[in-house]
């Protein structure tokens, strides 16, 4: 979602703000502006749309200053307009914000009682106004702010700077992440360390509730009740926030590229030669249940994880999207686990679940991409990935990584459970560690699949079929395709198909069939012959014996190498976002970031 960055330079902040800026593109944004300080003045610039227009609006305008703060907004309340943008200002006061200030009505009756009005449909106006009321009433900047923080409810990071001091930018986090890089004679503040890359590698991440007071020589960190907190200082790796094309056309096709690799990085991590690697305090014997929690795409992952712990390890699973989860309190035995799986670690209804369940379950889990998010800290076991950062807001190579680590939990959960023989996970881990290469074959379709996606392009309804575990994939697919390309699809278990779906066949509509040669082929050839029979037209995906068996009066096929049960999920993933990155190009629709969508959902 939005993007912050704050610097205290030694030379002139605004292009290195709208170079930070950039850098944080990839979390979706629909308006950007920056403010500076120079001479003790403050002056800002914004514009809606993508950055080239806040840049455009710069040679025109420019702003000069050493100390600067910016900001890419994804709008919550109020629509993306230049008024609405930030940072907002108020008499001598600037702030960016992510998050929501959920008080932020009765703040404004606050403010109104003052003779303070807004001006703008933003919460974030009310905490610079609330600032600025502070100071007028004779409070120096850091007083005012502490104030103004106290007074704010919600889920937010904020950053201030302030007419006159052009050495001072404070630093607030409460639910949103927000870290702090240090340089010779500068200082930065960011919303992650990728925005602070090319200027530092040293950062240190503020933890829940603590604010900072940050100058040219360093910054002062104090915890939620106002004690002096010494936070660790980290290196990053520079590999960790390269946020480079390497020659794709788009991040997403790099990402889609690189999963043999990553898929291997996670491999190597969690399957030794001997077995399983995975840390203490995971016995799975003995459990009740596992309730797996999670948002869009990796909700998907813990779908498909459900039959592999069912399968895999006879242990009872309960998922749901945390939006639902959260709010209908669900009764949850003692004796079961809860595990939350999230790209960015920081999605605001999956992690508002963890900390229901915390409350509730013996242990909590937290599978994410992002080893220093809330959830791997809030988690009693956090159980990274290795995708390495995603850029493009479509998950791709984080999906898959993220089922890598399932299966290995799954099969854990069947050998601790004495439902699964050494024989058996020694079978299960060789089908694991073929994947990587099977993907590369996988990858080899992309031409073909740009070949067909011509066509697809051109559908205005999509069906994306599957049994099994291919079944969540089927929604996967069909997720995948709709951010990116914007045309309807729906993805079904091809045993609902005649329960209702089935009237929307016609000539035009595309279906696209995941079917590996599986126990359950036989079953989902049935419902693609109804398909066709109504004149359908069948993308089908299968490898060589599926297609030698079922590719008459389809409209296409697609050979996937073979695949053991159960974990043909994680290759075929790769053909279901092949179609969907394709389909995109060829509608010429900004696949990276796509319309009003954000990587990292901060809000509610
Ligand atoms: C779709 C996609 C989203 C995310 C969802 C959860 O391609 O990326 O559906 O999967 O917003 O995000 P995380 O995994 O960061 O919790």
């Amino acid at each position: 979602m939005c993007g912050i960055i704050g610097v205290l330079g030694k030379h002139e902040v605004a292009p290195l703000l709208v170079e930070s800026l950039k850098r944080l593109e990839y979390r979706g944004y629909d308006s950007a502006g920056i403010a500076t300080v120079r001479d003790g003045h403050l002056d800002r610039r914004r514009a809606v749309g993508k950055l080239v227009n806040l840049s455009d609006l710069l040679v025109h305008q420019p702003l000069a200053g050493k100390s600067g703060i910016g900001h890419t907004r994804w709008a919550t309340h109020g629509a993306a307009t230049t008024e609405n943008a930030h940072p907002h200002l108020s008499g001598p006061v600037a702030v960016v914000h992510n998050g929501i200030i959920e008080n932020f009505r009765e703040l404004r009756e606050e403010l109104a009682a003052a003779g303070i009005h807004p001006e703008t449909e933003t919460d974030t106006e009310t905490v610079a106004l609330l600032t600025r009321l502070h100071m007028d009433r004779g409070m120096a900047p850091r007083e005012a702010a502490l104030t103004t923080l106290r007074k704010l409810d919600g889920a937010f990071a904020l950053l201030w700077l302030f007419d006159g001091e052009d050495d001072l930018m404070i630093a607030a986090r409460k639910g949103s992440p927000l870290c702090i890089g240090y340089g010779t004679g500068e200082m930065f503040v960011g919303s992650d360390a990728i925005a602070l890359a090319p200027m530092t590698n040293e950062i240190t991440y503020l933890e829940e509730g603590d604010y900072a007071f940050v100058t040219r020589v360093g910054a002062e960190i104090f915890d939620e009740s106002g004690r002096r907190a010494n936070r660790d200082k980290q290196v990053i790796d520079a590999g960790s926030v390269q946020v480079e094309k390497a020659g794709y056309k788009h991040f997403m096709a790099k990402e889609i590229a690189e999963q043999p690799a990553v898929l291997g990085d996670a491999l190597r991590n969690y399957v030794r030669k001997d077995g399983l690697n995975l840390p203490d305090g995971l016995d799975f014997s003995g459990l009740d249940r596992l309730t797996l929690v999670a948002c869009g795409t990796a909700f998907y992952a813990c779908s498909v994880a459900k039959y592999w712990f069912e399968s895999l390890a006879g242990l009872p699973c309960e998922i749901d999207v945390a939006s639902e989860f959260r709010y209908r309190e669900p009764p949850m035995p003692k004796n079961s686990w809860a595990l939350f799986v999230s790209q960015s670690g920081e999605t605001a209804d999956t992690l508002a679940a963890l900390r229901y369940s915390a409350e509730h379950v013996a242990k909590t889990i937290a599978v994410v991409n992002v080893p220093t998010s809330t959830m791997a800290r809030e988690a009693d076991v956090a159980l990274p990935i290795h995708a390495g950062i995603e850029v493009g807001v479509a998950s791709t190579k984080a999906f898959t990584c993220q089922l890598l680590t399932l299966a290995v939990l799954a099969l854990k959960a069947g050998i601790d459970r004495g439902h699964l023989s050494p024989e058996q996970l020694a079978a299960h881990l060789e089908t694991l560690r073929a994947l990587p290469g099977l993907m590369n074959t996988a990858l080899g379709t992309s031409d073909d699949i740009a070949r067909l996606a011509e066509r697809l392009a051109e559908a205005q309804d999509i069906l994306f079929l599957g049994r099994g575990p291919l079944s969540p994939l089927a929604m996967e697919g069909a997720l995948k395709l709709k951010e990116i390309s914007y045309i309807h699809a729906e993805g079904y278990a091809s045993g609902e198909l005649k329960h209702g779906p089935i009237a929307l066949i016609e000539r035009t509509v595309p279906v696209i069939v995941f079917a590996p040669h599986d126990r359950l082929f036989d079953k989902t050839v049935s419902n693609m012959q109804e398909v066709m029979a109504r004149h359908g037209q069948v993308l089908l995906v299968s490898d060589s014996k599926g297609l030698a068996t079922a590719s008459e009066g389809t409209w296409a096929t697609l050979k996937m190498p073979e695949v053991a049960e159960p974990f043909a999920p994680i290759l075929y993933a790769l053909p279901a976002q092949l179609i969907a990155y394709h389909t995109a190009c060829a509608k010429g629709t900004d696949v990276d970031q796509p319309r009003n969508l954000a990587k990292s959902v901060t809000v509610e």
